[in-house]
C-alpha cells in the first residue's frame, strides 16, 4: 500500500524500518480519540468553508463507520500505515474517495497525536479519580465498622502509642484525597487544545480553534504552536502524580503484608486474595499486596522513561516522542489494576481486634499517656517524662507491662519524694545521666 507521504520518495521503506518505526501495535488504543478529534476538525473545516460542506458530511459519516468497525473488531490495522492516524485516514479515503483526502487540511500528525493523548488522559484521569473515591469509601467503611478498635501506633516500626485502628486507616483516606487533587490539577493543563498547531508553525488557512476546543470540551487552546507539538509535560505530570499515588498504595500494601504475618497477626487476608506455596503446605502468601508494592517500581520507571526521552530533544516534534505512549499506557493500566484489586480485597480483610488491642497494651505504649496524666497533676512535662521513664524501667526489670502495675506500685515512684521501688537511687541516677549504663548494670 502506498504511504500517504510517499510523494517525494522513489524507493520503498525497508521492512525492518517499517516494523521498527510503527506505533500502530500500541497506539491503536487511541482510536476513539483520534476519530473524535477528526470529526471535530472536519466540522470546523466545513463550517469555515475551508472544505465544502458536501465533503465534510461524508467524512464525518465515514469516520463514524470506521469507529463502528473498530468497535466490533472488523477493522484491519496495517503496520505499513505506521500509526493510528494514518490507518484511520487511509480507511476513510478508501470509503469516501476525494472527500476523505481533504480531512488532513490544516492538520499534522504532530498536533493530532498531542490531541489524542490529551483526550485519552483526560478520560483516564476521570476514571482513576472515580476509582480512588471508591477506594476511600471502602476504607471509610472499614474504619466505621472498627471505629473503637485500639491498636498500637508505630514510629520506627516500634510500638509508640495506642491509636484507634480507624484513625490509622483514615490516614490513607487523606493521602488519596491529595492524590485526587493532584490528578485534578494535572487535568487543568491537559485539557487544552493543541490542534491548529499543525506540524509546528500553524497554518495560513482560516481555521477556528476556539470552535474545535468547544466541540471537544477543552478549557482553552495552546498559545504557542512550537510548544504545543513539543510538549509532553502533561503526560510526565500524569506519570509523576501516578508515581506518588502508587507510593501511597505501596505503603498500604506493605502494611497489609506486615500485618498478616504471624508475628503481627493483626489481620487475616481473604483466601481469594492470597496464594499457596508449591512446597510448604501451611503457607498463605499475600501476593496481591506484594505485587501492588512491586508494581510501584514499574510506574516510577514509566515516569523516568518519559523524562529521559524528552530531556535532550530540540524543538519541536521529534520521532523520539512516539515513545511517550507505552509508559503512559502502562501506568494507566497498572494504576487501574492495583485499584481494582484493592477495591475487592479491602472489604474482605478480617481485623483481629483482640490481638491488636493486646498489642497496644504491651511494650509500654501507654507511657506518654502516663506522662500526660502527671502533667495534668501539675508536674512539668520534662519531669513527668523522667518519672515515667523510671516506671517503664521498673517494668522492664520486673517483667511487667504498664497495665499490670498496681496503684501502690505507681505510688511508690519518687513522684512526691517517696520510696522508690528501684534497687538503689544511685543506679537510677547513673542510668539517667548515661543511658548506655543500663545495658551493663540494670539489664544485666
Ligand atoms: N506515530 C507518531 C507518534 O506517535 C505520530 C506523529 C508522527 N509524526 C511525524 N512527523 N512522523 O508520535
Amino acid at each position: 500500500m502506498k504511504k500517504p507521504w510517499a510523494g517525494r520518495f522513489t524507493e520503498k521503506t525497508s521492512k525492518v524500518v517499517e516494523s521498527f518505526t510503527e506505533s500502530i501495535s500500541f497506539d491503536r488504543r487511541l482510536w476513539r480519540y483520534d476519530i473524535e478529534g477528526s470529526i471535530a476538525h472536519a466540522m470546523m473545516l466545513g463550517r469555515q468553508g475551508i472544505i465544502p460542506l458536501k465533503d465534510s458530511k461524508p467524512i464525518i459519516k465515514g469516520l463514524e463507520q470506521i469507529a463502528n468497525e473498530i468497535e466490533e473488531g472488523s477493522f484491519e490495522f496495517r503496520e505499513e500505515l505506521e500509526d493510528i492516524h494514518m490507518n484511520i485516514e487511509a480507511a476513510l479515503i478508501k470509503k469516501t474517495g476525494a472527500a476523505g483526502k481533504k480531512l488532513h487540511t490544516a492538520r499534522s500528525r504532530n498536533d493530532q497525536v498531542a490531541l489524542d493523548l490529551r483526550l485519552y488522559l483526560r478520560h483516564e484521569i476521570k476514571e482513576i479519580n472515580l476509582l480512588i473515591t471508591g477506594l476511600q469509601r471502602v476504607i471509610l467503611e472499614a474504619a466505621e465498622k472498627n471505629i473503637a478498635v485500639i491498636m498500637p501506633g508505630y514510629t520506627h516500626l516500634q510500638r509508640a502509642q495506642p491509636v484507634l485502628l480507624s484513625h490509622h486507616l483514615l490516614a490513607y483516606v487523606e493521602m488519596f484525597q491529595r492524590d485526587k487533587s493532584r490528578f485534578e490539577d494535572a487535568l487543568k493543563r491537559i485539557n487544552t487544545l493543541p490542534l491548529g498547531s499543525c506540524a509546528l508553525a500553524g497554518t495560513t488557512l482560516p481555521i477556528d480553534r476556539g470552535y474545535v476546543a468547544k466541540l471537544l470540551g477543552f478549557e482553552g487552546i495552546t498559545e504557542n504552536s512550537i510548544d504545543a507539538v513539543s510538549d509532553r509535560d502533561f503526560a510526565i505530570e500524569f506519570l509523576a502524580d501516578s508515581s506518588i499515588f502508587m507510593m501511597h498504595l505501596s505503603r498500604l500494601a506493605e502494611e497489609l503484608v506486615i500485618w498478616s504475618t504471624s508475628e503481627f497477626a493483626f489481620i487475616e487476608l481473604p483466601d481469594a486474595f492470597t496464594t499457596g506455596s508449591s512446597i510448604m503446605p501451611q503457607k498463605k502468601n499475600p501476593d496481591a499486596a506484594e505485587l501492588i508494592r512491586g508494581k510501584t517500581g514499574r510506574v516510577y520507571g514509566d515516569m523516568l522513561s518519559l523524562l529521559t526521552v524528552m530531556k535532550g530533544l530540540p524543538l519541536s516534534y521529534n520521532r523520539d516522542m512516539q515513545e511517550d505512549k507505552i509508559p503512559v499506557f502502562d501506568a494507566v493500566d497498572t494504576v487501574k489494576s492495583c485499584l481494582a484489586v484493592l477495591l475487592q480485597m479491602l472489604p474482605e480483610i478480617k481485623f483481629m481486634r483482640e490481638r491488636m488491642q493486646d498489642a497496644a497494651g504491651e511494650a509500654y505504649s501507654t507511657a506518654t499517656d502516663i506522662a500526660e496524666y502527671l502533667v495534668k497533676k501539675g508536674v512539668p512535662f520534662r519531669e513527668a517524662h523522667g518519672i515515667t521513664g523510671k516506671i517503664v524501667l521498673y517494668c522492664v526489670r520486673n517483667g511487667k507491662q504498664l497495665g499490670e502495675l498496681s496503684l501502690n506500685e505507681f505510688k511508690k515512684k519518687d513522684i512526691e519524694g517517696r520510696d522508690s521501688p528501684f534497687r538503689g537511687k544511685e543506679t537510677v541516677k547513673e542510668t539517667q545521666k548515661n543511658p548506655e549504663i543500663k545495658f551493663g548494670r540494670i539489664y544485666a
